[in-house]
């Protein structure tokens, strides 16, 4: 057993969030409660040409652990490969499968989600990842299906259990949904009566978590967050003190913590990005920094001036101005 499904824990994860899921927003993330972090998926044939890029994308500190690196691909032996090269180099605390990225990129070279409709080649990519890293736990995160027609979250469940994945994260909306509408907890809960592997529940429910329930209602082990978390580590001890209490009772951030966060966070991906020229390093931050000035009165403001902001020191200036 996995030691984060122990008796008596109801791990949170923080979901794969391509584009955000870096080590500055992990690492706040985990302050803030995240039990189990897995990195933005990477493609395996990258990993296994030594890609720089995304080799530094998948790198974590200790802090992190338990901690699962993600990736996707469409052959059982790059898959495989990878696998191996992730252990050897970084000794994550698991390999996790993508078999949920909707993207037309992915799917049409018979990845992701796709792989939902061929579920021989799903477990035979299970199978060789498994077999490639013996004494690894190997996850992976489905959705429940192509579409409303081909909901084969159970049975998919059911094959990746008798190939040796140790726990199942499922996003409860098909491909054709993408990100759209309420996720389907029922299916997720099916899947969750039928095997005997940890499955954690993912997709934001319209009316928010109701976390007491999640275990006793629809059988998870696990609450895998989203879009909830961007621009907003300070849900994870929202649901903590949820989970805790019966009700939530953590205060809503204000600015300043909001700032002393994006702040934190800047700082980590400049120690982590200092390869990269001080411009390309803004562009890739500013689009992760804005999501944490939102739903507050005058946050329209703070994004559109983050947005014209031309160079990273600019941001402290830019609080203090703030705070004027
Ligand atoms: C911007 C973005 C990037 C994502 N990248 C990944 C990814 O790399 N791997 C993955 O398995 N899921 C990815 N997802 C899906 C999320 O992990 C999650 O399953 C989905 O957002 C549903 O959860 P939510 O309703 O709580 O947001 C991504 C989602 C978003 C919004």
């Amino acid at each position: 057993m996995l030691h984060w499904f122990e008796p008596g824990k109801f791990p949170l994860y923080l979901a794969p969030m391509a584009g955000f899921t870096d080590m500055g927003f992990r690492t706040l993330c985990k302050e803030m409660g995240a039990d189990v972090l897995v990195s933005e998926f990477v493609l395996a044939d990258a990993v296994v040409r030594g890609d720089f890029k995304v080799w530094n994308q998948i790198q974590f500190s200790d802090s992190q652990r338990p901690m699962g690196i993600q990736i996707f691909g469409s052959e059982p032996e790059i898959m495989a490969r990878a696998a191996e090269k992730i252990v050897r180099r970084l000794q994550p605390d698991f390999i996790d499968l993508n078999f949920g990225c909707p993207a037309r990129k992915v799917t049409c070279k018979n990845a992701g989600s796709s792989l939902l409709r061929d579920l021989p080649l799903l477990a035979a990519i299970c199978k060789s990842v498994v077999e490639a890293v013996p004494d690894y736990p190997v996850t992976a995160k489905i959705r429940i299906g192509w579409d409303d027609d081909s909901l084969v979250a159970v049975e998919v469940g059911q094959w990746i259990e008798s190939v040796g994945i140790r726990a199942l994260a499922i996003h409860g909306r098909t491909r054709m949904q993408g990100y759209r509408g309420d996720a389907n907890w029922e299916i997720i809960h099916r899947t969750a009566q039928a095997v005997s592997i940890p499955v954690i529940g993912n997709g934001s429910r319209q009316n928010g978590y109701d976390v007491r329930a999640l275990r006793s209602e629809f059988g998870v082990s696990g609450l895998m967050v989203g879009r909830a978390a961007l621009g907003n580590p300070w849900i994870f001890s929202q649901i903590k003190a949820e989970i805790r209490d019966g009700q939530p009772n953590t205060p809503i951030p204000t600015l300043e913590d909001r700032w002393e966060a994006v702040l934190r966070y800047a700082g980590i991906m400049r120690r982590h990005y200092a390869h990269l020229p001080p411009r390309a390093l803004l562009g890739k931050l500013k689009p992760r920094l804005v999501v944490f000035f939102k739903e507050f009165k005058g946050a329209r403001k703070v994004r559109d001036r983050l947005s014209r902001l031309d160079r990273l020191e600019g941001l402290l200036e830019l609080k203090n101005t703030k705070a004027r």
